[in-house]
């Protein structure tokens, strides 16, 4: 129970940190873009914060066209598991396509 209500609390606190992100959706000057909260919480882990690669290979410079990567990410690719709409929506992927594009190697 104990380990439930600190996972409670840990949720608590995301939210609160990404909320004037998605609440508010006029770009701010020194806003991150839109495409980097999904591509931290799903693809960073396997393929570095950047994209500079890392258990996975690099994905920046992003060499694929839109509808490639939605392939790879919607059916998996060798040890790269499919990636569902409910931990990803089309929009989100569609974003972290974006910021990989606009992403320096
Ligand atoms: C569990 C780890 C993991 C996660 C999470 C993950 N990937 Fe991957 N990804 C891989 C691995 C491993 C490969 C290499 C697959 C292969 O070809 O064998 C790969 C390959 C790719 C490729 C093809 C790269 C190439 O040169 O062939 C793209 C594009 C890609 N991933 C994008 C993404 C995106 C975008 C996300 C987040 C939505 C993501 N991946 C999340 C592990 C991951």
């Amino acid at each position: 129970m104990s380990k439930q209500r600190r996972c409670g609390r840990g949720w608590v606190w995301v939210i609160a940190m990404a909320s004037p992100v998605l609440v508010n959706g006029s770009p701010e000057k020194d806003a991150p873009p839109a495409g980097a909260e999904p591509f931290a919480r799903v693809c960073a882990a396997c393929h570095g914060a950047n994209g500079e690669g890392d258990k996975a290979p690099p994905i920046v410079p992003l060499a694929y066209m839109e509808d490639q990567i939605t392939v790879v990410v919607r059916s998996g690719q060798g040890e790269m598991p499919p990636i569902p709409k409910v931990a990803l929506s089309d929009a989100e992927l569609s974003a972290i396509v974006a910021y990989l594009n606009q992403l320096k190697p």
